[in-house]
């Protein structure tokens, strides 16, 4: 293994980050929808991995972020939808991915996956389903950069954006320092960013609002205008 990329969270700029969802690109073209989004201002991609186990699809493998990695250096934001978070880690930092997040859901030993993780030199968020009480996370959020509020139900893009997910985000950032990152990711367009910008977030992660849209680079723009507008506590962290 010869993981030799910082952790990105402690790079990029504070205030509102725009990180489009791959899983939404079309991967027959995936290198031009990527330097679209990036000529756009986007600052971070954002890579869905699901095992059809512990969410009901499947969507791509290693050898599709190590394309990613070989193609840009923009920051590999790689969310794992998997039932064995320890196995996959392992293989998407060798594949190139610079943060890992995880669903607490899924990990048996959550702990000794973020201290790996951080041996790697790798940024590590931690995430959890709708369902799943934002309190299950209070013994990890000091060890993490980013906690991921899923305001969805993980499996599928394109999904309705879950309005009482905005609670847990205002109840998350309470319990983050000014420099760790609250990402969310489900059905954010730039309504919903800016709900969420306000209820405290500050990474937006957004597929078919984007990759979905006639014209991408505007969809990016736009997120970042509705981002920056609501964004009262960029200041203050
Ligand atoms: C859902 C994934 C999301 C998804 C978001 O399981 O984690 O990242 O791609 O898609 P949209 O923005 O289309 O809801
Ligand atoms: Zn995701």
């Amino acid at each position: 293994m010869n993981v030799k990329r910082g952790n990105p969270w402690n790079q990029l700029p504070a205030g509102v980050l725009i990180a489009p969802s791959l899983l939404a690109c079309n991967f027959a073209r995936a290198g031009t929808d990527i330097d679209g989004v990036l000529a756009a201002g986007a600052d971070v991609l954002h890579v869905d991995i699901m095992d059809g186990h512990f969410v009901p699809n499947l969507s791509m493998g290693p050898g599709f972020a190590k394309s990613i990695r070989k193609y840009t250096s923009a920051p590999l934001d790689v969310h794992l939808m998997v039932s064995d978070p320890a196995y996959y880690a392992e293989r998407f930092a060798d594949a190139g991915a610079d943060s890992i997040t995880f669903h607490i859901e899924a990990a048996s030993e959550p702990m000794k996956l973020v201290e790996r993780l951080r041996k790697l030199g790798l940024g590590v968020g931690v995430t959890l389903k709708p369902a799943t009480g934002h309190e299950t996370l209070r013994l990890i959020v000091p060890a993490v950069d980013m906690v991921l509020i899923m305001t969805v139900e993980p499996g599928y893009g394109g999904q309705a954006f879950m309005k009482d997910m905005l609670e847990k985000i205002r109840s998350v950032r309470g319990m983050l320092k000014p420099r760790q990152r609250l990402e969310v990711d489900g059905g954010i367009n730039p309504q919903t960013a800016g709900w969420c910008v306000q209820a405290g977030a500050d990474v937006l992660v957004a597929g078919e609002n984007i990759f979905g849209a006639p014209d991408p680079a505007k969809a990016v723009a736009a997120l970042r205008s509705a981002g920056k507008s609501q964004d009262r506590g960029a200041k203050a962290r």
